[in-house]
């Protein structure tokens, strides 16, 4: 270490001892009336006490009080055991119970009166509070609401000191479906083995009533992740050691699995991780949209912002319904050696006057995967092989027989024997992205194909089933989509207990989640004569084999609007393996 390095490691020190020379902190009777422009409070009391203390400023000026400590007896009732706020009127700003998060903000004019009540149980309890005038001159213009994919955050001056009563609030937002990841590359602020003094609260949600996820402070570094597409940052410090605060950055990942589709009124986001698109053997600048002018826009994450009036999204209107879809798709680049897979993610937002579902789901060589979204529910839909729907066909695409009959189960996984799900639509075609014609099996709850059949459906699943051999023929491969409504099963009125609405009007009352789930594609079984001859061709017939959450099983969640889709695709895979041979199919 360098003589100027341990000349900042013994300031340092000596900066600590000043700090923890702070832990004198007055402890007021009861009753005291506090007058000064600031204090830090630490209130201590035992059983059976009900004591007040008033904190007398003038009318004129904000009084701010945060609490950062507050250790009550947890086994204890709010209504025997609390701390309660209140103005100089009398109105309650709140109360602090013993299972309250320790950190707490108030801010009212003038007075303010703080009553600490416990039970009878024999103990201490502590808390800490500061208050202080919120005058002009410390009264900060910092924090404010940030939405984004990944940015920077850091306390005021950074990387010099922070002013004394800082007090700074942060609301982030990034796309519906992602998280926050963040990682704090620098904290340094007054340390505290409680955080009683300069502090950063966050919390898990759009505001400070959200669960607290962490308060930190001393000098650290720190990795965390919230849970939802918001932050709340709160950074607060009073009126003496400061440091240099804190830096924070932030980047957007998806909830669940990889990607992240967000439809809003105006445009559709997408958030991939960066190491999910390397893991499929292509860097962010591979990829673009149907419009190959438009790529991402950021790549860590990767972020498409896409809107719907251009970047080749396509629009269709049916039944009061608008249907968006985009396509991002990887550049092979003129790569001959190594062959890559066909990568595609196609991405549909369906808006109405109310709701919006989104789907997005991954092909690789048009067989579908990947389909990760989340929401109320997660959903899955899968073939099986027998009407007793007890094994799950494992691989994909699922090759059949000529006249074989296709079953299909959709399933809620929600531990919840009280929901019930209903097939409203199912459609097939012979493209994985279903923008060509399509072939209904059942729409709107009424059976359009004479094939199609209905098992009885029980707890969390529906299950039918139809012919495949009506969509298939020689080098036709078929997909599914299928718009699924998930309901309360005692609920007389929901969506599930309508079966077949014939008018051409949307039932719109009716209740229930809907959401959409894709699957495929069937393919015939190759001919024997096929198999041994097909050399070239075997090497390209792909066979994925799947654990059932990540293929076959397609987790998705229930959004808003309810989409049940089932598509056949002719894929091009085949297509350009046109010397392969199949037997010839007579269709319907
Ligand atoms: C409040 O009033 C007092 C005296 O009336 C004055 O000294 C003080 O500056 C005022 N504070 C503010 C924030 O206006
Ligand atoms: C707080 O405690 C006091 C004294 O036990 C009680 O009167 C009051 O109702 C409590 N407040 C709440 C919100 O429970
Ligand atoms: C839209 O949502 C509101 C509240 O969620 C509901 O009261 C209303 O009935 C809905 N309208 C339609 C057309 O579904």
């Amino acid at each position: 270490m360098s003589s100027a390095g341990y000349l900042v490691t013994l300031l340092l020190c000596f900066a600590y001892s000043l700090a923890e020379e702070k832990s004198v902190i007055p402890e007021p009777r009861c009753g005291v009336t506090l007058s000064d422009p600031y204090k830090p409070v630490q209130i201590q009391v035992n059983e059976d006490a009900d004591c007040g203390w008033t904190i007398d400023r003038p009318s004129n000026e904000t009084t701010r009080v945060i609490f950062s400590l507050l250790d009550l007896d947890k086994s204890s009732d709010c209504s025997q055991e609390n701390i309660t706020i209140t103005d100089e009127n009398d109105e309650v700003l709140g109360v602090l119970c013993p299972n309250s998060p320790k950190i707490a903000v108030y801010e009212a004019p003038g007075k303010v009166y703080i009553r600490v009540s416990t039970d009878a149980k024999a103990g201490a309890r502590t808390a800490y509070f500061l208050y202080y005038s919120v005058t002009p001159d410390i009264d900060l213009k910092c924090g404010g609401s940030v939405r984004g994919y990944s940015g920077t955050i850091s306390s005021p001056n950074y990387p010099n000191r922070h002013p004394h009563f800082a007090f700074c609030l942060w609301h982030l937002q990034v796309p519906k479906n992602t998280l926050l990841k963040l990682s704090f590359t620098e904290i340094f602020i007054e340390i505290d083995p409680s955080c009683r003094f300069d502090f950063i609260a966050l919390y898990d949600g759009p505001n400070t009533e959200a669960p607290l996820l962490n308060v930190l402070c001393g000098r650290t570094t720190i990795d965390l992740q919230t849970t939802s597409d918001t932050l709340t940052l709160l950074f607060s410090a009073d009126y003496a050691n400061s440091y240099f605060g804190f830096n924070l950055q932030y980047t957007a990942l998806p909830q669940s699995g990889n990607s992240a589709l967000d439809c809003s009124s105006d445009s559709m986001t997408v958030v991939l991780s960066p190491e999910y698109i390397d893991g499929l053997g292509y860097s962010p600048s591979d990829l673009a949209l149907s419009d190959d002018t438009c790529i991402a826009q950021a790549t860590n994450p990767i972020v498409f912002d896409i809107p719907y009036h251009g970047c080749g999204t396509t629009k269709k209107a049916e039944n009061n319904i608008i249907y968006y879809t985009n396509t991002i798709i990887a550049n092979q680049g003129s790569d001959v050696i190594t062959r890559r897979k066909d990568l595609k993610f196609i991405l549909t937002c369906e808006l109405d006057s109310n709701s919006t579902v989104e789907t997005m789901y991954l092909t690789t060589d048009e067989i579908i995967h990947d389909q990760q979204e989340t929401g109320k529910y997660d959903v899955s839909l899968a073939f099986y092989e027998t009407q007793d729907f007890i094994t799950p066909v494992p691989q994909s695409p699922y090759q059949v027989d000529l006249n074989q009959i296709v079953y299909l189960q959709a399933s809620v996984n929600a531990q919840d024997p009280d929901l019930t799900v209903f097939v409203e639509t199912c459609f097939a075609s012979d493209q994985s992205d279903f923008q060509g014609p399509t072939h209904d099996l059942i729409r709107n709850g009424c059976v359009t194909d004479s094939t199609y059949h209905n098992f009885p459906s029980g707890s969390e699943y529906a299950r039918f089933s139809f012919n495949a051999f009506r969509f298939l023929n020689a080098q036709t491969s078929v997909y599914l989509q299928c718009r699924l409504v998930i309901c309360d099963v005692n609920d007389p009125e929901s969506r599930c207990n309508k079966g077949c609405i014939t008018r051409q009007k949307r039932d719109l009352s009716s209740k229930g989640w809907r959401t959409n789930a894709v699957l495929g594609p069937i393919r015939l079984k190759r001919h024997i004569e096929s198999e041994s001859a097909g050399s070239i061709g075997e090497k390209n017939e792909e066979v994925v084999k799947t654990d059932q959450s990540n293929l076959y099983v397609v987790g998705i969640a229930v959004l808003v609007v309810n989409v049940l889709i089932l598509a056949l695709v002719l894929t091009r895979y085949y297509r350009r393996e046109t010397t392969y041979r199949y037997r010839p199919v007579t269709t319907q």
